[in-house]
């Protein structure tokens, strides 16, 4: 194929597209300089074209969307999603969304808050009796499950931690099993030998059957909870008058649960991390959150006050953006800047490549909050920053992830020291979302009282 945009050689001239698998996050950021904002890179039976240009961002996302549909990658996904938003397309998708759109409008994330201020509180008395001297934490592992447990409190209300820690663990023993599948697709044919896949359909046939007896109880209570199943259970279709079968329901509750929280979890472990190696920003962090909050729960209200405190999650997110990258195909043959881009090949938009890139931030490599200035902001074309993508298929969940972690992160740098545990290696590793590696060890203290004006 004729290629009017850069095309990458690497160091392998055989292969040049095994550099880029082995960690497209990282390729992506270090080859940007050399090779631009759209090129390819050379795959035997696939096209893929690396993208950090705002320009074919939007015609991808937004112009003519309709002609790009999800990865292949997504398709993995379905194995455990089934048909829920993230991996539907079309109409269904439309209508899927336009039911589901009402569950996170401004009303309905005040009465959840309420629910995620409850779990927090929690969370904080357990790791402050857990924590009496200097205790050594992964991170990662702590603020997963976390934001497992506010996601399964916001959708089921449920507070039953040993259906909880078996569905959590379902979860992330499917996630293992995506990846796999996905990464390893040679030796998917071992998994019926080493029984791998038995493992996952019996996990799923539980985990299913416990979802619709949820449902089902649900469906039959006179005063039900106000939370995000039911609201799913009793939004219905303007034009239609329809409502979500069983299998809907079940597909999009099992969406959220996946989709909201491992995506949390990874930008709040990797901003205490950024946070532990920046004392400055945690100072300027801290003296904000107790000039809001002191030493109360914050309420809804507080939020639009912790601004340096959302200044600091979005840096989080820019440097470590837990969705590192969206891939879209064509479903007909296509053009962009004259490239052809012919139907079935993959464009890949490194969000991790674009908010790292000099033409938009001043300081790229830096943790330095103050890029979200809204004075610096006004400098950017919209689409430099976009964790939680653009377009009609952007995160439906993004202010629910956003007011979460704002309350997360002032109720955790208030009331504990994280030190990054001596030597520890960092490293990002590109999955499904973008996690730490090795983790992120740390030992976390509980603060003085007495410092806490102070520090
Ligand atoms: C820091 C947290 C989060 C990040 C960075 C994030 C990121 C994203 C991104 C980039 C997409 C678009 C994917 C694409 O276009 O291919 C997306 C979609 C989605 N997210 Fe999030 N997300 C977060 C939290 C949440 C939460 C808390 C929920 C729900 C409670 C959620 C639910 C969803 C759903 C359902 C979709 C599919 C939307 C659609 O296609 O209609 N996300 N997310």
């Amino acid at each position: 194929m004729k290629s009017v945009i850069p095309v990458f050689k690497g160091k392998n001239p055989i292969l040049p597209g095994a550099e880029f698998i082995r960690n497209p996050f990282e390729f992506t950021i270090q080859h940007a300089g050399e090779m631009g904002d759209f090129y390819r890179v050379p795959f035997i039976f696939r096209k893929l074209f690396v993208t950090t240009s705002p320009e074919v961002i939007s015609y991808v996302l937004q112009k003519n969307q309709k002609n790009y549909v999800k990865s292949i990658a997504y398709r993995h996904l379905k194995l455990a999603l089934g048909n829920g938003l993230v991996t539907s397309e079309g109409d269904f998708w439309r209508r899927q969304r336009r039911l589901a759109q009402p569950a996170f409008y401004k009303k309905q994330l005040e009465d959840l808050f309420a629910k995620m201020t409850e779990v927090a509180d929690r969370y904080v008395e357990n790791l402050t009796k857990k924590t009496t001297g200097s205790e050594t934490l992964d991170i990662s592992k702590e603020m997963m499950s976390l934001t497992a447990d506010i996601v399964l409190k916001t959708l089921f209300s449920s507070d039953n931690p040993g259906d909880i820690s078996e569905m959590y663990r379902i979860m992330m023993d499917a996630q293992d099993y995506i990846v796999f599948r996905t990464t390893r697709p040679h030796l998917i044919p071992l998994g019926y030998l080493s029984g791998r896949h038995y493992r996952f359909k019996k996990d799923m046939i539980w985990f299913n059957s416990y979802i619709h007896q949820l449902i089902d109880e649900r469906r039959k209570q006179k005063d039900p909870p106000n939370d995000l199943l039911t609201m799913l259970l009793q939004t219905t279709d303007a034009d239609t008058g329809e409502t979500m079968n069983d299998q809907q329901l079940r597909d999009e509750a099992v969406t959220l649960f996946a989709a909201g929280h491992e995506t949390s979890s990874n930008a709040l472990a990797w901003t205490l991390y950024l946070l532990s190696q920046n004392p400055e920003v945690l100072k300027k962090l801290r003296l904000e959150v107790e000039a809001v909050i002191g030493e109360r729960t914050p309420t809804f209200e507080d939020l639009r006050k912790l601004t340096y405190t959302m200044q600091v999650i979005q840096e989080g997110m820019r440097l470590y953006p837990p969705a590192f990258a969206l891939g879209r195909q064509p479903v007909e043959d296509d053009e962009i800047s004259g490239q052809k881009i012919p139907a079935g090949s993959v464009v890949f938009i490194s969000i991790g490549a674009l908010h790292r890139d000099p033409k938009y931030w001043e300081r790229p490599a830096e943790f330095y909050p103050e890029h979200f200035d809204p004075e610096q902001e006004k400098q950017r074309p919209r689409l430099a920053y976009m964790p939680f993508g653009a377009g009609p298929r952007m995160c439906i969940g993004n202010h629910f992830a956003l007011m979460e972690m704002q309350l997360l992160l002032a109720m955790l740098v208030r009331q504990f020291d994280f030190e990054l545990k001596k030597d520890h290696p960092i490293e990002a590793e590109p999955l499904i979302t973008l996690k730490p590696k090795y983790g992120i060890l740390m030992q976390v203290k509980p603060r003085i009282r007495a410092a806490l004006s102070q520090a």
